[in-house]
């Protein structure tokens, strides 16, 4: 079976059968909407903050990412002492994984895992913890982290690269509260203000990654941005199971992201000295474009976007394995390869768990019901804001209401600290949002611009959502997700 969308359907299936449910709630793929010469001269220190903001080996992808990029930094010839890394660190030696200790971001590819400094894993990867990396503040560091800040001057540069699921206005964070659009940019203007660095560049891999910096991130602040998707739109995974390529067959995870892998396997092979942004940005467009679906996702560019006239090398360094292989037009053929939205990774993974478990088997009666709860929850999640949607604007409206997408230039919402209570008011009578329902998130934005207020929303809500879910992904115990 090539295409993912048929095991997505077929998962449907298999769930509206074993539970009774008719299969129209799965509504696949979720998010389908739609030369220059560089000033190479670095005098500075090149610096390099990598997060994985996700935990889970069903998210193994985004640690496999962030590990190749800490590779291709070290071959870059960055020293580990100005490398900090973010990652939960429940992959390599997790109980699913088929190689202990290693962790592949290819197909065929090697070990990425060997070497790379855990700086901050488990649960001290927070959002205060990651402003506080990123501002040098040592005392605003809570934790057993290696106590490591980007600790840069003002002739030095800045490479930071994230990767996990959001949506409208936020970044996922392995616990809650996630990264708000509205904090992460206070922090990088804070940043800026502080004069520690020279320029920063800024890729984000996450479903809607231009709604943290549209409207948001100053143009002349030496801060360029590369983001996976631009608002509204998913971003991708690949290099999953029954895919093409697939990982090898003891997988039963996705071990790549397709933006990440592009920019990631782009570096891998090039002399960076002679590829600048701007063309590294045309080659990730062009592997970004899924010929599966039919708007692709479109990698996006914020901020001081004429810092893409530099090459990589004054951020990455290069490898001196690659001095001859010059960056050229020709040799970054863009093949789409056909990708699974972020937002449905995980059903691939518990379905194979599920396909994989021998019949009759206790393994098997656990994954079916592990299928049943992620299908329950994304059920009364999409149910619940569907109806807030109707209760508040009426069945007309509603829908267009919840989804309406801002013309460029405009924030998600202009007051974000009504978009964090109606989103807290929402989950005290609803139910977790999980990975899974920051998909909704541009709704509740939505609902705050058109002068909503919190008395209304938890009318709403307590009148959609008669009690939490008892399952994993609904409980609250972990706290609100903004
Ligand atoms: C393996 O991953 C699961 C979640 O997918 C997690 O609950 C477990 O703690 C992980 N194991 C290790 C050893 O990190
Ligand atoms: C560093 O963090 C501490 C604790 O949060 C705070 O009181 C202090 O103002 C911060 N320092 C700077 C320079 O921002
Ligand atoms: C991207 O695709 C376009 C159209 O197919 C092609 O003309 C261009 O050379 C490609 N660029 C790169 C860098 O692959
Ligand atoms: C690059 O090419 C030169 C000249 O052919 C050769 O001496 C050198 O070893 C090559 N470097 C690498 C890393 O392959």
């Amino acid at each position: 079976m090539k295409n993912p969308l048929a095991i997505l359907f077929l998962i449907a299936t298999v769930v509206a059968v074993v539970s009774g449910i008719r299969d129209d709630f799965l509504r696949l793929p979720s998010q389908a909407s739609k030369f220059f010469q560089a000033d190479d001269n670095v005098e500075g220190t090149r610096w390099a903050v990598l997060v994985a903001g996700s935990k889970g080996y069903v998210n193994y992808r985004h640690q496999a990412d962030v590990c190749h990029a800490y590779q291709i930094l070290k071959k870059g010839g960055l020293k580990d002492e100005n490398i900090i890394v973010f990652m939960y660190d429940d992959i390599a030696y997790n109980e699913s994984n088929p190689h202990p200790g290693v962790i592949i971001n290819h197909p065929y590819g090697s070990d990425v895992y060997k070497g790379v400094p855990k700086d901050y894993v488990g649960e001290d990867i927070n959002p205060p913890n990651f402003y506080a990396v990123l501002l040098a503040n040592k005392s605003a560091l809570t934790g057993t982290g290696s106590g490591k800040v980007l600790d840069s001057g003002p002739n030095d540069h800045v490479f930071i690269y994230y990767t996990d699921h959001g949506g409208a206005g936020v970044l996922g964070m392995p616990s809650k509260p996630y990264i708000a659009a509205s904090d992460l940019n206070d922090v990088l203007k804070k940043k800026h203000a502080s004069g520690t660095y020279k320029s920063i560049v800024f890729y984000v891999e996450s479903c809607e990654s231009g709604s943290m910096f549209d409207g948001l991130l100053p143009e002349d602040h030496n801060i360029y941005v590369m983001g996976a998707s631009d608002t509204g739109e998913s971003s991708w995974v690949t290099y999953c199971p029954l895919q093409h390529p697939s990982p090898p067959p003891e997988y039963d995870v996705c071990v790549g992201d397709l933006f990440s892998v592009a920019w990631l396997e782009d570096c891998d092979v090039h002399n960076l000295q002679t590829e600048t942004f701007q063309q590294q940005y045309e080659v990730v467009k062009n592997k970004t474009i899924v010929a599966l679906i039919e708007d692709g996702t479109h990698v996006v560019q914020y901020g001081d976007v004429g810092l893409s006239k530099q090459t990589l090398f004054v951020y990455m360094g290069t490898d001196p394995a690659n001095d001859n292989n010059t960056f050229t037009d020709k040799n970054s053929l863009g093949t789409p390869r056909k990708a699974v939205s972020q937002r449905d990774a995980d059903l691939i993974h518990y379905w194979e768990k599920y396909r994989r478990a021998p019949e009759g088997s206790s393994r098997k009666a656990e994954a079916k019901k592990q299928l049943r709860e992620v299908m329950a929850h994304r059920m009364h999640i999409d149910n619940s804001v569907k109806h807030i949607g109707k209760l508040l604007f009426g069945i007309e409206k509603g829908h267009k209401m919840l989804n309406n997408v801002r013309p460029a230039g405009l924030p998600v919402v202009d007051d974000w600290d009504c978009f964090k209570t109606l989103i807290r008011t929402f989950e005290t009578h609803c139910g977790s949002l999980s990975e899974y329902g920051m998909k909704h998130m541009r709704s509740f934005a939505n609902l705050c611009n058109a002068g909503i207020r919190k008395e209304q929303m938890a009318e709403a809500s307590a009148q959609a959502c008669v009690s939490i879910p008892d399952n994993p992904w609904s409980s609250l115990h972990a706290g609100f997700s903004v």
